[in-house]
């Protein structure tokens, strides 16, 4: 049977999404101070329920409130939000989609002026960005086993919010791909030295996930297929993990790359990326292939998402056509176009057509771009459209004030 855009794809765990298109995380940033869900998140979810797509992942939500990587983020520590959760959760499952949660932490990758404290696997600041990180601190063993139960209670609370899976962030240098590559590993302990122990932390966490729900409810992982920075985590590497994760038995593995020092997840710009990579429409499909064939030669199942650079349906079509890809994540064309799903299934639309007004300010690009991004979400959220004309340069006080690098640190997203 040639699989289609439409065809249902059932998981591991017996759970079927309706069709191969997936919303993957777009960091909402619209948590109120308390780091809880708020109305505007609340009905941003109501019209992505409707978007047509199978599968919706939440923008990262954090699992220590003391660790944030946006202003604005949710984040989950026990019950006390319970019920916002679940007015998220049930907003998001409204039309018999899935909705995963995000679940991150961090680590080095924790602004300044949002944090008192960055940790990390060991003592190596992001570069690149001068002013909005710190030196962060090598977490102790201790600290790593609780960040690692922290996983498996915020998974287990939104569970019961009425979330039906989670995706488990170990991509885009935050903490668990800060243990993974070993340019900011270091450590000379169980949790680093060789790959297998820059594996364990994630490894850990999946297996504390899924003892928490038991195998009937999804768990996913978002991985880097490379760091594409020199001495990051390597494509073989990576392939290890990929194996390593087949064999614990998760039920998506989404292909992603990149960080903040390189941002490859946002267009195949990143060192190291091959001109094959680049000559097409989604950039990790090179590399999507060669996981697919390693799990298959380990004789594993392992349903993968791809996600970045997918804009027309004939790219999308073709990619779960062939071997490599169950499932293509899209992420700014739901922004621009929330109800794109539904129309490339419906065959009224051939592929996304409003873009996004840029800078062309190369070094401000890719932090204007999340900016610009940020606050056509925070726009739906207040049921409005989505502006595709604003000025980018529009957001730069707001942005420099939230992280810190100008006044006092704000707690709030950027507003629209
Ligand atoms: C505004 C914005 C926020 C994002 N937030 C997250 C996030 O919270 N977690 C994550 O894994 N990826 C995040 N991403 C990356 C997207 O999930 C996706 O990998 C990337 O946008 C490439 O896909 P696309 O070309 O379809 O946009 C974000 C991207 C944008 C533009």
């Amino acid at each position: 049977m040639s699989v289609e855009l439409s065809t249902p794809l059932t998981l591991p765990s017996g759970v079927t999404l309706a069709n191969r298109i997936a919303k993957s995380a777009l960091s909402e940033a619209l948590a109120d101070r308390a780091q809880a869900p708020t109305a505007e998140l609340i009905r941003l979810y109501r019209r992505w329920a409707d978007s047509g797509a199978g599968l919706l992942i939440t923008g990262n939500v954090m699992v220590d409130r003391r660790a944030l990587g946006e202003p604005g983020n949710v984040a989950i520590e026990d019950d006390r939000h319970l019920d916002l959760l679940g007015q998220w959760a049930e907003a998001a499952t409204a039309r018999g989609a899935q909705a995963w949660v995000q679940l991150n932490h961090p680590g080095r990758q924790a602004p300044r002026g949002l944090n008192r404290e960055a940790v990390a696997p060991s003592e190596i600041t992001v570069t690149g960005a001068p002013g909005v990180f710190g030196k962060p601190r090598a977490l102790s063993s201790a600290e790593i086993k609780g960040i690692i139960r922290r996983f498996a209670t915020a998974a287990r609370v939104v569970v019961d919010a009425g979330f039906t899976g989670v995706q488990i962030h170990a991509a885009h240098g935050y903490l668990i791909s800060q243990f993974l590559s070993p340019l900011t590993n270091r450590r000379t302990d169980e949790w680093g030295g060789s790959a297998e122990n820059r594996r364990r932390f994630l490894l850990e966490i999946v297996a504390a996930v899924r003892a928490e729900f038991g195998p009937r409810i999804p768990i996913g992982v978002k991985l880097n297929s490379a760091d594409f920075q020199r001495g990051g985590m390597t494509e073989d590497e990576s392939t290890e993990v990929v194996l390593a994760l087949a064999k614990k038995g998760i039920d998506l593995l989404e292909i992603s790359g990149g960080n903040y020092e390189s941002t490859a997840f946002m267009g195949a710009s990143g060192e190291g990326v091959k001109a094959s990579t680049r000559a097409r429409e989604a950039y990790f499909l090179d590399y999507a292939e060669r996981a697919r064939k390693a799990i298959a030669d380990s004789g594993a199942e392992l349903p993968l998402m791809v996600t970045g650079g997918f804009r027309s349906r004939l790219g999308m079509a073709e990619a779960v056509a062939g071997d490599a890809v169950d499932i293509v994540g899209l992420g700014r064309p739901l922004i621009m176009e929330p109800d794109l799903p539904r129309r490339l299934l419906a065959g009224e639309a051939g592929a996304m057509l409003v873009h996004p007004r840029r800078l062309r300010i190369k070094h401000l690009e890719g932090m204007g771009e999340l900016m610009w991004f940020g606050v056509q979400l925070r726009r739906i959220g207040q049921g409005k459209e989505p502006d595709p004309t604003r000025h980018p340069l529009r957001n730069l006080p707001h942005y420099l004030h939230t992280t810190g690098l100008i006044g006092r640190p704000a707690r709030r997203g950027f507003t629209g």
